[in-house]
């Protein structure tokens, strides 16, 4: 397929709404082809869903997006190949050991079968997780299990990795294993990475642009310095911007479906 310029993801004009709530108001935003980019906002904010309709896990109200030309609306198969997903909550079956995880993976992608062992072989070497590949994932640390959670997002090569607050309950090293590992997977493959946080100091460590998303809309978007600038205070830092343009809200304002994903969030990985 012909691109015609590299923007990766567009979004048009997408809403989801549920039954008590519009949790995405109509919002509108292009990320560029390699880009690492950041969706910040408090807790409800919309994020999550935006997510669930851009990897075609949940049906847009109305809008649509495309990623790498495909319209997640009418070619979600398409969609699909080009990116990998990394959710919120665990996505690895704790029975298994890692190979084995990685192994029904490459199975539900499929990858053809000639390819899957040395797939498996390159991507635990990448994720120094040699070594751990019989053990099973239920006896691993969070940060290695993350670590898993990406080696199997990425097995089948997507374009565009969304992860859902990806380094959320772990501790500073394995935090920064997991950023050293995706920065390094942006520069081989050029993959677009895409995530959600609550962490200001990884977003303006790890990106090149962030969304501020705010009561199911985009308050505001671009390169960090360009956030700080726009609040108008001096050596303000992210999380003066970050206020500045989501307001007061926090989870106190939420609603229990907020609450409970909030905390389950933070139990994910004991
Ligand atoms: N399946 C659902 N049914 C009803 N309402 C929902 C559903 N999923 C999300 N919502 C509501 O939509 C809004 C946005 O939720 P979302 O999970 O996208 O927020 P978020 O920005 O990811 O928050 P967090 O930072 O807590 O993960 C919230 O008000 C939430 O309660
Ligand atoms: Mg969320």
């Amino acid at each position: 397929m012909i691109k015609q310029d590299d923007v990766i993801i567009k979004v048009n004009n997408l809403s989801k709404n549920f039954k008590m709530v519009n949790a995405v108001k109509n919002i509108s935003f292009e990320v560029k082809q390699s880009e690492i980019f950041a969706f910040l906002g408090p807790n409800g904010a919309g994020k999550t869903t935006t997510i669930q309709m851009l990897i075609t896990l949940l049906a847009p109200t109305s809008g649509d997006a495309e990623i790498d030309g495909y319209s997640v609306v009418r070619q979600p198969a398409e969609v699909r190949r080009a990116i990998g997903y990394v959710p919120q909550m665990l996505s690895v079956d704790g029975a298994l050991t890692v190979r084995e995880n990685l192994m029904l993976m490459v199975r539900l992608y499929d990858v053809p079968g000639r390819e899957c062992d040395e797939r498996i072989r390159k991507m635990l070497a990448f994720l120094d997780l040699e070594k751990y590949a019989g053990k099973l994932v239920r006896t691993l640390s969070g940060g290695m299990i993350r670590k898993l959670e990406i080696g199997q997002a990425m097995l089948h090569h997507p374009r565009v990795l969304f992860l859902d607050e990806p380094t959320t309950g772990l501790d500073p090293i394995a935090k920064r294993s997991i950023w050293e590992h995706l920065k390094e997977l942006r520069n081989t493959y050029g993959t677009t990475i895409f995530f959600s946080t609550h962490n200001m100091d990884e977003a303006e460590e790890a990106c090149d642009r962030i969304a501020v998303m705010n009561a199911g809309e985009i308050a505001v978007i671009g390169a960090v310095a360009e956030l700080k600038e726009k609040t108008k205070k001096k050596d303000a830092t992210l999380e003066d911007a970050f206020v500045f343009f989501a307001g007061h809200s926090s989870v106190a304002d939420g609603n229990f479906h907020d609450i409970k994903q909030t905390r389950e969030t933070e139990q994910r990985l004991g």
